[in-house]
């Protein structure tokens, strides 16, 4: 099996992703989060949530609504502009991205470009590619593909009821439209940013890799507001910040990289991605973009709402330009997964897999187990320290097969600290506390266990 085999089987045999409908023969390009990647989904989704909401001063939080105007995306370029080249192959009937085509033989292709001169680009190279998945050399001609999903949700009191109502493609376009409305409930004044975390959809072409790329996914997206002239420095400093984020988190410096735009997105003045390894190689976790004042204008544009600015000091008034962070939660579950992942030999045992998760990432932070399960008197102590353990933290109660077995479990889940109850507890009131990453095993008294855990796993 390769890396990513192994990292996708784990995932489905220890519950942390299922796909979707999968008894009905899946739903390509959807998949559910299970017992324990709702945990680590929930945790990812925490630890940004602090990074760039708790910790900062300057930044509000902000939970918009999926459905919006229909104007809005207009507004925003995407009913025009949000859209991929589509190619078919003629023998097997896949369906491509052209620019991953073309970017596989070292082509570079433009977003922005028409439908015609991408045309004209695979036109020239189509006789050196070949059909991923049935090596012939036989395309459609490239089609521009929309992305958004469309919706039939009910507009019956207007115009609008005839316009096709969108889930939204992007969180951000919901931080733009309330831009004001958190300016004027809140004491924030530029520069400042509007964090939210919230699902997106887009209607990809082509569903591969895992939970990579999917239809329906999170975002976690902050958007700054700056002064026009102060944004490049404030860009500097964010893309600064979100690399700190990701060493903080324990993420290897090798095993991530950024990757300047030089083909940009119909809105952005300047963008880098940050690129994590994953298992078939470098690829987008995050974007940082400069978008200028790009979606205010517009907004301002299409509703006929002013949404200047006006500085408090100087009374100075102009149109906020921003710069973002946008990250997927399912880009950075996967990638979290594959820096976790290990395999160790264990000498006279079988292989170790283990998820080495930082601890504030792992679904479950500490396993109580009693000895055996057939001793009433230690099955009803480690109840005891189970029911006090997941008062603060994420915990499992296991009494199942021998305690080798369990702990093996436990790593593949990524759990820190498993306690352990025995026939010496019920002497002297100690445990034995395994840590996941040493396997070392030390004793302690089951009253310093909470204060033993809290200190360790907020270290
Ligand atoms: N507001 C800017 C924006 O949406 P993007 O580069 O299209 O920019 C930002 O998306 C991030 O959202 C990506 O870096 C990725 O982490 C995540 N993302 C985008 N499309 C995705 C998809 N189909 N599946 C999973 N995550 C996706």
């Amino acid at each position: 099996m390769d890396e990513m085999q192994k990292i996708t089987s784990l995932c489905k045999r220890r519950g942390f992703v299922f796909p979707s409908s999968e008894i009905y023969g899946g739903f390509s390009a959807v998949y559910d989060f299970g017992p324990y990647g709702v945990e680590l989904a929930n945790n990812i989704k925490k630890e940004w949530w602090k990074n760039m909401v708790q910790l900062r001063e300057d930044i509000v939080g902000l939970d918009s609504a999926i459905f919006m105007h229909p104007k809005i995306w207009e507004a925003s370029g995407h009913t025009t502009g949000f859209a991929d080249p589509l190619t078919e192959c003629k023998n097997c009937h896949s369906r491509f991205r052209v620019d991953h085509l073309l970017e596989a033989i070292g082509v570079v292709a433009d977003e922005k470009m028409t439908e015609e001169q991408i045309n004209g680009i695979f036109g020239q190279n189509k006789s050196k590619i070949k059909c991923p998945d049935c090596a012939k050399s036989d395309f459609t001609k490239v089609k521009k593909f929309n992305l958004l999903v469309k919706a039939n949700l009910g507009n019956f009191t207007d115009d609008w009821a005839k316009a096709p109502v969108y889930l939204r493609g992007e969180t951000c376009q919901g931080i733009y439209v309330n831009y004001l409305n958190v300016l004027d409930s809140t004491r924030v004044k530029i520069p400042f940013g509007i964090a939210q975390i919230g699902k997106a959809f887009r209607n990809e072409i082509t569903a591969r890799q895992f939970i990579f790329r999917t239809r329906e996914f999170e975002q976690m997206e902050m958007q700054y507001l700056c002064k026009p002239g102060q944004e490049m420095e404030e860009y500097e400093k964010l893309r600064q910040y979100r690399w700190q984020y990701y060493m903080d988190l324990g993420f290897k410096p090798e095993n991530l990289k950024w990757h300047k735009h030089e083909n940009l997105v119909f809105y952005a003045k300047e963008a880098y991605d940050i690129e994590y390894n994953y298992p078939f190689g470098f690829a987008e976790l995050e974007g940082v973009h400069a978008r200028g004042d790009y979606d205010l204008s517009q907004h301002q544009k299409f509703s006929g709402h002013e949404l200047s600015y006006t500085d408090p000091q100087t009374n100075e008034k102009y149109i906020p330009h921003i710069i973002e962070s946008s990250v997927g939660v399912g880009r950075t579950f996967l990638a979290a997964v594959c820096e976790a992942y290990a395999e160790e030999e264990v000498a006279g045992e079988e292989t170790r897999i283990v998820l080495k998760f930082p601890k504030q990432l792992a679904p479950i932070k500490a396993a109580v187990f009693p000895l055996l399960r057939n001793k009433p008197e230690l099955v009803e102590k480690a109840r005891k320290v189970f029911n006090e353990v997941k008062r603060h933290f994420m915990a499992e109660f296991d009494d199942n097969g021998n305690i080798g077995k369990r702990y093996r479990r436990q790593d593949e889940i990524g759990t820190p600290y498993c306690l352990t109850i025995d026939f010496d507890t019920l002497k002297d009131n100690t445990i034995t506390i395994r840590d996941r990453d040493t396997m070392k095993q030390e004793r302690i008294k089951i009253s310093e266990s909470g204060g033993f855990l809290k200190q360790k796993l907020s270290a």
